[in-house]
């Protein structure tokens, strides 16, 4: 565990799809297992809060089944810390202590902020929590004095933001923080079974967890190629979704029979659908098998939170120290 560090974290929406895993969780693997990086990766339970303050009850279980599913994918707490943001309190003193610093119009002018603000129109999302949550995007980061910050690009103009509060607190009070790298990773875009980006408010995602005949069942009602309508006629593999997925989980000798089958016809989309399924479910075994393994210990689960929090202090309590002194503010009687 030595090394770069990197922080990472993820609004609790409870299980993950695999857009979620080739999107963000298998890069923090990777990330993990390179063994050249101090990685830190966190739910951003407070951060719900900023657009479903009005309903709260799920964030808990969410929360659980979120860490759940990072230790199916092969998050390992001996090598990666996993903490709660709400279970450290230092996060929101910073977020307070930054809030001050930060200019209004760097908020306003934030591309997130407007298109979420537009977008979700069934809720109510002009306050005070939601307009600052980029500074408690930054609170997070620069708490851990990441040097990395391994994020899709939907993130990048928070990531930003962090780098310019990061600057200004530099240069108002004394150089603590570094300025934190996004870590961009080329990812395959998945799109969910109807075609559209797979997303859990669309209702058309496979999860992690789906397998036996509810994964066969979203395979088999996956759109294919518009134009092939009958088994006779041939496919385009290129357009299709499907394939896309072979590409994924299936070995080469397959995607490349697959390939061939589809543009001569000799398959159609039920069998190539039946190869698929067949290939994810063994993708995914070994998660399963890591999943099933920390719902049958509950405990293990907890107690891996609660360490990961206290190592997660540790770091969050040191730099509070260093920002109340450079801030000249509070004492410690
Ligand atoms: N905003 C991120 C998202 O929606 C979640 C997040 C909160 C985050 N704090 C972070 C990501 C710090 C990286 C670093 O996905």
């Amino acid at each position: 565990m030595t090394g770069k560090r990197i922080l990472s974290g993820m609004r609790p929406t409870g299980k993950l799809h695999l857009g979620n895993l080739y999107g963000a969780l298998s890069n923090w693997v990777a990330l993990q297992d390179s063994g050249g990086y101090d990685c830190y990766y966190f739910v951003a339970d407070w951060h719900a809060l900023t657009s479903d303050y009005a309903k709260t009850e799920d964030i808990r279980a969410n929360t659980v089944d979120m860490v759940i599913d990072w230790l199916a994918a092969g998050l390992d707490p001996a090598k990666s810390t996993l903490f709660i943001q709400s279970s450290v309190k230092e996060h929101a003193e910073l977020f307070l202590l930054l809030s001050m610093i930060t200019p209004l119009a760097w908020l306003e002018r934030n591309p997130t902020y407007k298109e979420m603000k537009d977008e979700l129109t069934e809720k109510d999302l002009s306050t005070f929590g939601f307009l600052g949550y980029p500074v408690l995007q930054a609170a997070d980061i620069i708490m851990y004095k990441a040097y990395g910050v391994p994020v899709g690009v939907d993130q990048l103009p928070h990531v930003e933001l962090t780098r310019e509060i990061a600057r200004r607190f530099n240069f108002l009070y004394r150089e603590i923080f570094p300025i934190p790298e996004p870590l961009l990773t080329e990812v395959p875009k998945l799109l969910g079974i109807d075609g559209r980006k797979m997303s859990k408010s669309y209702d058309n995602s496979i999860f992690m967890s789906d397998r036996g005949e509810a994964l066969q069942k979203k395979v088999a009602a996956m759109f294919t190629d518009p134009q092939r309508q009958r088994k006779r006629d041939p496919g385009r593999p290129e357009l299709c979704n499907v394939f896309t997925f072979h590409g994924l989980y299936s070995s080469a000798a397959t995607v490349a029979e697959m390939e061939a089958a589809c543009r001569s016809a000799a398959i159609g989309c039920t069998e190539c659908k039946r190869r698929l399924a067949d290939a994810i479910a063994a993708g995914l075994r070994p998660i399963h098998k890591r999943r099933d393994h920390y719902l049958a210990n509950p405990g293990e689960v907890r107690a891996i939170i609660e360490d990961g929090n206290v190592r997660a202090a540790r770091i969050a309590k040191a730099t509070l120290a260093e920002v109340r002194d450079a801030m000249k503010i509070s004492h410690e009687l």
